[in-house]
C-alpha cells in the first residue's frame, strides 16, 4: 500500500505518540511541585511533616490557607450568624460574630495587601466598629440600624474591588433588617 506504514516505522511513531500523551497530560493537569508528594507518601496524613523541606511546607500552607476568597468564606458564614441573633435579639451573640469578622478580614488582607486600603477605608474604620458599639450597647433598632449600614460597607467594597456581581446573592438581598424587608 503506498500510504501504508513500513513495520521499522512503528516505534518512532509510537513514541511520538507517548510523547505527546504526557505532554498533554501535563497541559491538563499541572500538579504544582509542593502539591505532589503527599498523597504518595505512605503515612500521606503527615503532609506537613513529611514534606521534602521548610519552603515545600510554608507553599503547603500557603497554598491550603487559601486567599482572600477564604477570609470571605468566613464572613459570610458570620455575617448569616449576625442576621441571625439580630432577629432573636441576641445582639450579644451577634457581638461576639461581628469581632471575628473584623479578625478574618484583617486576615484576609494580611494574605492580599491590595484589598487592605478598600477594606479599611470602606468598612474597617468606620462601619464595623459602629456596628461593635451599636450590638454592645444599643437596643434592637439601634443594632438593625447598624447593621444595615454595614451591610451597605460590605457591598460597596465589592463595588470597589470589582466584583459588585456578589452583591446579587440571597445575603445581600433577602437577609435585611425587618424594617427594610416590610417596605419592599
Ligand atoms: C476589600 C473589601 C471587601 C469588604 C469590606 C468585604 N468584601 Fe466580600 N469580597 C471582596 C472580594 C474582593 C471578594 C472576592 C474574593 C476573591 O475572589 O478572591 C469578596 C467575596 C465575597 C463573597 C463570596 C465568597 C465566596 O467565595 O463564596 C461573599 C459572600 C462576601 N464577599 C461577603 C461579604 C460580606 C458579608 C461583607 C461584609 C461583612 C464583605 N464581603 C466585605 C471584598 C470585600
Amino acid at each position: 500500500m503506498r500510504h501504508g506504514l513500513r513495520l521499522s516505522e512503528y516505534p518512532k511513531r509510537l513514541a511520538l505518540l507517548a510523547v505527546l500523551t504526557a505532554t498533554a497530560a501535563l497541559t491538563i493537569n499541572p500538579a504544582p511541585a509542593w502539591a505532589t508528594t503527599a498523597a504518595e507518601s505512605d503515612t500521606p496524613d503527615r503532609w506537613l511533616l513529611d514534606a521534602a523541606d521548610d519552603d515545600t511546607r510554608f507553599e503547603r500552607l500557603e497554598q491550603y490557607l487559601g486567599g482572600f476568597s477564604a477570609a470571605m468564606w468566613e464572613t459570610k458564614a458570620r455575617y448569616v450568624r449576625v442576621h441571625e441573633a439580630l432577629a432573636i435579639g441576641n445582639r450579644a451573640l451577634a457581638l461576639y460574630h461581628w469581632e471575628k469578622i473584623g479578625s478574618a478580614i484583617r486576615g484576609g488582607y494580611l494574605k492580599r495587601p491590595a484589598r487592605r486600603a478598600n477594606a479599611d477605608a470602606l468598612f474597617l474604620d468606620n462601619a464595623w466598629p459602629e456596628a461593635a458599639k451599636a450590638f454592645e450597647e444599643g437596643d434592637d433598632q439601634r443594632a438593625w440600624e447598624a447593621f444595615t449600614r454595614a451591610r451597605a460597607a460590605c457591598m460597596a467594597c465589592h463595588v470597589a474591588e470589582d466584583v459588585a456581581f456578589m452583591n446579587e446573592q440571597a445575603i445581600f438581598t433577602e437577609l435585611v433588617a425587618p424594617s427594610t424587608a416590610s417596605d419592599d
